[in-house]
């Protein structure tokens, strides 16, 4: 029989008590998250989103209480009255904030039982493992009352009201921008919504307001900012989700140093008031040609060195058919060195070949500086050329060299994910450490070999250089489009531990160049009219100079919880393949519905 609550009241959080409160009588309710039997003697650990209380039910004080008690199993939920006492020297537990005292209790409610779990809430020990993540997202409500993840939902809200002060106190509007619109370009598909009084056409869901939040400054709204749904039908990885939330703001009149300034004065708020920790300010600066040259990235993770060695000096002339060829297409020889990585095994060297493929690398050579020289080049290069090489690197004794050789490209994302994943298995990264930096200066347009195409790096209203704004005009006037490839953006990237957490620009202002943008990429005037007529129209009414950004909040939140997985930070993620376990989404839908939309679907 479970009872009803009737007038009593919870006085405390399952987190609250202390020894001040001895001697008090208090009401706790929660969820037995422990029960242990010592003959006369019932414990619980009573949970709530505060913590945990030890609650102790006493045959000899209490009797009903203590029987009533023996009926709870895990995971039920009651309310226990009775007295805060002190727990004697050697039963404090230092590890909960309530660990020096317990409740003697004299009466309990049983407001609701529980079958048993699917799976465990709470591990034994770190090294054991969770249940697995599939079975834990299938009943996320339960996972959710794990105090880790409860943690991190509560430090979201912390956050995001943070950010919601500091825009405020910055002067800028909260607006909300519309759900159901047109697509909008950020490089994903669009999930897309059938419109039953328009049949056949559709909806998108926004993969971002960027056009909305350019409008509301046309409008003269001057200041905006959102925290903003975003949907994307986008490969999906650890650091991405289907749908996810921005920090969506716009800013009228200006200047990349007011964006940067606003942005690191928001991250050192959000830093300080969340975990405590001082982000260095300013952020330092690396253009994205620096970022790719020194990291391979262009968002490099600035918490350990090891940087991208040139090592094409040392090798010109060679005849070696694989360098030769790289250097002869205008490619690169880079290396990396890992410092005391003369231990390497053959099979950590393997392994880490395998990783530099995955990143496009033909190969991965090395050389050791051990007691004796060793190499994969040896046959190849000689003794005296390898030498030369390491040198070339910066190696000394008891160092390795990693060495790929190909496109310039893929020389610097190979290196690049090496660089990161060597600084993990060889434990480089300080813990509690946060390097802040600003990539800028993106370039506009990135080619595609595998359709021949420009495409927008950032999206296509972003702004070139002005000084770089001859050559679009000579690229897509003029004919020279190889110059696309050269135009940079006002494009930047706050990046914080190799995480990329935002993205912005200063946008186009003036109608002639937001065409001569949507040339470049090969739409013709119809088409932009068609897909953009609205924004193009709306720049002829007196559009100011603006800009903006985009922190997501789930990277935000990745960083400040230390986790590299996104679901950590959500209450109800998808998977990888974009489905909610829980709910059982995407599911289908009635015939009915489905003909009221005049939607038929198709085998195939
Ligand atoms: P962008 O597409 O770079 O820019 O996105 C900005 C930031 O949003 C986060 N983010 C994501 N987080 C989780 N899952 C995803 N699938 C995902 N995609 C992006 C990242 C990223 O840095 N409209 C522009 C911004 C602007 O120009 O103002 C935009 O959306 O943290």
């Amino acid at each position: 029989m479970l009872d009803n609550l009737g007038d009593l009241q919870r006085t405390h959080s399952c987190g609250a008590l202390r020894l001040e409160h001895v001697g008090r009588s208090v009401t706790l309710m929660g969820w037995v998250a422990r029960r242990r039997d010592f003959g006369p003697l019932t414990f619980f650990d009573l949970r709530d989103r505060d913590g945990i209380t030890q609650v102790v039910f006493n045959e000899e004080t209490a009797r009903e209480a203590h029987a009533r008690a023996k009926e709870v199993r895990g995971e039920f939920v009651i309310a226990a009255t009775g007295m805060v006492v002190e727990r004697a020297e050697g039963q404090r537990n230092p590890k909960i904030a309530t660990g020096e005292v317990e409740v003697q209790a004299s009466e309990i409610l049983i407001l609701n039982d529980a079958r048993t779990l699917p799976f465990q809430l709470e591990v034994a020990s770190p090294s054991e493992a969770l249940a697995s993540e599939e079975l834990r997202l299938r009943y996320r409500y339960l996972d959710l009352r794990r105090p880790q993840l409860q943690a991190n939902i509560r430090l979201r809200h912390h956050v995001v009201q943070e950010i919601r002060r500091y825009m405020d106190e910055q002067g800028f509007t909260e607006i909300e921008t519309p759900i159901l619109i047109k697509s909008t370009p950020e490089g994903a598909r669009d999930y897309v919504v059938p419109s039953r009084l328009h049949p056949g056409h559709f909806y998108a869901l926004p993969q971002s307001p960027q056009l909305f939040k350019q409008l509301c400054m046309i409008a003269g709204l001057d200041k905006y900012f959102q925290i903003a749904r975003c949907f994307r039908d986008e490969d999906l990885r650890a650091d991405r989700q289907p749908e996810f939330t921005q920090l969506d703001v716009e800013m009228s009149f200006a200047t990349t140093e007011q964006i940067y300034t606003l942005i690191e004065g928001l991250f050192a708020r959000v830093f300080q008031s969340s975990i405590g920790v001082e982000l260095p300010a300013p952020f330092p600066r690396l253009s994205y040609v620096e970022a790719m040259r020194r990291y391979g990235s262009d968002k490099p993770d600035l918490r350990f060195g090891m940087e991208l060695q040139d090592l094409s000096t040392a090798l010109e002339g060679t005849t070696f058919a694989p360098f030769a060829s790289a250097l002869e297409a205008g490619g690169a020889i880079k290396g990396l060195v890992v410092t005391g990585g003369a231990h390497l095994s053959r099979k950590q060297l393997d392994e880490l070949q395998e990783h530099a493929k995955r990143y496009g690398a033909g190969a991965l050579a090395w050389i050791k500086l051990g007691d004796e020289l060793s190499s994969s080049l040896l046959k190849a290069l000689g003794e005296e050329t390898i030498k030369r090489l390491a040198e070339q690197a910066g190696a000394q004794s008891g160092d390795a060299v990693l060495v790929v050789a190909g496109k310039t490209k893929t020389v610097a994302a190979a290196l690049g994910a090496l660089r990161n994943e060597i600084a993990k298995r060889e434990k480089l990264i300080p813990e509690n450490t946060f390097a802040p930096l600003w990539v800028t200066e993106f370039p506009m347009f990135e080619f595609h070999e595998d359709d021949g195409r420009y495409y927008a790096m950032h999206h296509p209203f972003t702004s070139p250089l002005d000084e770089d704004l001859p050559l679009l005009e000579r690229a897509v006037e003029g004919g020279e489009t190889e110059l696309l490839g050269k135009l940079r953006a006002k494009a930047y990237d706050p990046v914080i531990n190799g995480v990329e957490l935002a993205s912005g620009s200063i946008r186009i202002h003036r109608r002639d160049v937001q065409r001569l943008i949507f040339k470049a990429l090969g739409m013709s005037e119809e088409e932009a009219r068609s897909r953009f007529g609205f924004f193009l129209d709306a720049l002829e009414y007196g559009t100011p100079p603006h800009g903006g950004i985009a922190p997501g909040i789930e990277r935000l939140m990745m960083v400040l919880t230390g986790t590299d997985n996104i679901r950590d930070v959500m209450a109800f993620p998808k998977t990888a393949s974009a489905a909610d376990l829980m709910i059982d989404a995407p599911g289908e839908v009635d015939a009915e519905l489905l003909k009221e939309l005049r939607i038929k679907l198709v085998e195939d």
